[in-house]
């Protein structure tokens, strides 16, 4: 069984269905969503869900019997996020989930000085929990979305011709989202 973290989001959800475009059946998937009610749809489609959250390991405890294939999308609760992927980490080595894919992502620098710590520094923690757990695991480096790219450039580019990031002769590598999905 494949179960997909952040179901609900749009990362995971692209992901559902492009395993579908694939040909993998929906009784092979699964959705981690937060609550019943957010899992309807998927199970509209044949898709099986397990609720569960973050923050309770226990929940993911459970989420996890039986999985083989984890996809663990990062979260979006940057306050939180430490902890929680702390409890993913632990609970998917606990039952030995075949194998975690994570989506982590590409940079060059790896310290505090990095002007993106604030966000590198859970992905870089978890990288290091993934690899010394003992799971199977592929930690994808995934780029900048190239679906916020407009948020950096403003609404109002076209009015004062400036693109405030990346500034100067800086370089920006963005890939769709659906594209890394
Ligand atoms: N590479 C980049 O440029 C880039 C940019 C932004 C974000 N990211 C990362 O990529 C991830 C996926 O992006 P996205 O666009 O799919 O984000 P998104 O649409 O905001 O989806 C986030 C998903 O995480 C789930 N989630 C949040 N808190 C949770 C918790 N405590 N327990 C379980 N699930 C929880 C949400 O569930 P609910 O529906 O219940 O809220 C949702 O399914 C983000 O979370 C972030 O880490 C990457």
């Amino acid at each position: 069984m494949i179960l997909i973290t952040g179901a609900t989001g749009q990362f995971g959800k692209l992901t559902i269905d492009f395993l579908l475009q694939k040909g993998v059946q929906p009784s092979e998937i699964l959705a981690l969503v937060r609550t019943e009610a957010a899992g309807n749809s998927f199970q509209e489609r044949g898709i099986g869900i397990r609720v569960a959250d973050y923050n309770d390991k226990d929940s993911l405890l459970r989420a996890f019997q039986g999985v083989t294939k984890l996809l663990f999308v990062s979260s979006s609760d940057l306050a939180n996020r430490l902890q929680q992927h702390k409890n993913v980490v632990e609970a998917a080595a606990e039952i030995g989930v075949g194998h975690v894919v994570y989506t982590s992502f590409q940079r060059k620098n790896n310290s505090e000085t990095s002007p993106l710590w604030q966000v590198a520094e859970s992905h870089l923690a978890t990288e290091n929990w993934i690899k010394a757990s003992g799971l199977n695991y592929t930690i994808l480096k995934n780029n900048l979305y190239l679906d916020f790219v407009p948020g950096f450039i403003g609404e109002k580019v076209l009015e004062t011709g400036v693109i405030y990031v990346p500034a100067g002769t800086g370089k920006l590598s963005a890939v769709l989202r659906s594209d890394m999905a």
